[in-house]
């Protein structure tokens, strides 16, 4: 028996429009709703049972995974009305853990996709007697992340949640969103009000000598909530470079799914996924990039490091380079769209109306 909670709450407001009517981690990557790669590790690793921490669009997770039998997990599903923050919604969640005082439980961030040895870092807080073990990771930019100095024993030091100004870069070493908390620490955080575990539970612990574990690892490990981060992170999974057993189908260049439609004249590359029911003309080139259900990409369209929402339309000859395209979108024939726009969902863009070189000579 092992539990585990799954932070998954958060409105995704750095993955708009995508996340307009889908929580980010129920949004394709490679092919399948993301926390189904996280699901299918957290069983790999002897997890039993997962407590969901929801709150904005809440009823879509119980929707997707039911009691969790394609898992080998039983899954419970816990809604917060307003929002707890993330030491809240570990707070409120764990009301629905069935373990002992002294049992490990695990905590993970809904938006990290990771090589991490789960199990290891389960079974050696067990034998370390900490109150806390954290999974941490080197980046080469720590400032969007809770940065996390240790001791050469590996002994947390301090936690600053993204700090803003130069002096406080003590260390790349971040929080990488995997914890396991001794199930009675879990109990000592505040109940009924909103808690940061990040700003409020770490220092804390800290100020009254409790033990915080880092456990620093080099192994993959993404946090896919920036539209680069999402489209890079899909592309890794199809290309093999991260292990998912929920993967659907074998590493390779592209994965295109049952009821797509790619005609053997368009090019997909890079870790491209084609999801259900999309349909990929003659001519298209697709890298990197993920086309979600329903969409259609035309003849000779470029498609690079880009999202293409469901149902949405990225006309004939057109071109996108770092874009999300909303659900719904239509961009009519030969346009040009600039590295970095996000289309809203519906907009309708006419033949032409976005070009951002000159005219193509016919
Ligand atoms: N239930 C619930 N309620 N979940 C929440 C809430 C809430 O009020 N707020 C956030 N979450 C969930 C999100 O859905 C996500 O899975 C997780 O908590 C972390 O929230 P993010 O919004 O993704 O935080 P972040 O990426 O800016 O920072 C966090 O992750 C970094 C690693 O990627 C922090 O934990 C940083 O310290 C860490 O470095
Ligand atoms: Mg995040």
């Amino acid at each position: 028996m092992s539990e585990a909670i799954l932070l998954v709450g958060g409105r995704g407001t750095r993955l708009r429009p995508l996340t307009t009517s889908t929580p980010k981690p129920l949004l394709r990557v490679a092919g399948v709703p993301f926390l189904a790669h996280q699901l299918a590790r957290a069983a790999e690793a002897g997890v039993t049972r997962v407590v969901f921490a929801t709150s904005y669009l809440a009823e879509c997770f119980e929707a997707e995974f039911g009691t969790g039998d394609a898992f080998g997990l039983d899954l419970v599903y816990v809604t917060e009305t307003e929002p707890l923050g993330t030491g809240g919604a570990i707070r409120n969640a764990a009301r629905h853990l069935t373990c002992g005082g002294d049992e490990p439980v695990l905590v993970f961030n809904g938006d990290i996709l990771s090589g991490l040895d789960v199990a290891g870092l389960r079974d050696g807080h067990a034998a370390s007697g900490a109150d806390v073990s954290l999974h941490l990771t080197r980046v080469p930019d720590p400032r969007a992340f809770g940065l996390v100095p240790t001791d050469p024993e590996g002994r947390v030091l301090g936690f600053l949640e993204k700090p803003t100004s130069d002096a406080e870069i003590v260390t790349d070493q971040v929080n990488a969103g995997c914890y396991v908390f001794t199930r009675t620490v879990i109990d000592r955080i505040p109940d009924g009000r909103p808690v940061s575990v990040e700003r409020e539970t770490f220092p804390a612990l800290l100020a009254e000598g409790a033990h915080l574990r880092g456990v620093l690892d080099d192994s993959y490990w993404l946090d896919l909530g920036t539209p680069a981060a999402f489209v890079r992170g899909s592309a890794d999974l199809v290309q093999g470079l991260v292990h998912s057993p929920a993967l659907p189908g074998s590493p390779g260049q592209a994965l295109v799914l049952a009821s797509a439609h790619v005609d053997p004249l368009a090019v997909l590359t890079a870790g491209t996924t084609v999801c259900e029911g999309a349909v990929v003309e003659a001519g298209a080139i697709v890298e990197g990039s993920v086309v979600l259900p329903g969409s259609r990409v035309e003849a000779d369209a470029v498609v690079h490091r880009s999202v293409v929402g469901r149902h949405a339309v990225v006309g004939t000859g057109s071109t996108l380079h770092d874009v999300v395209v909303g659900d719904s979108a239509y961009i009519g024939p030969h346009n040009e769209i600039p590295s970095g726009v996000r289309l809203a969902c519906g907009t309708a863009l006419a033949a032409q109306a976005l070009r951002t070189s000159a005219p193509v000579q016919v």
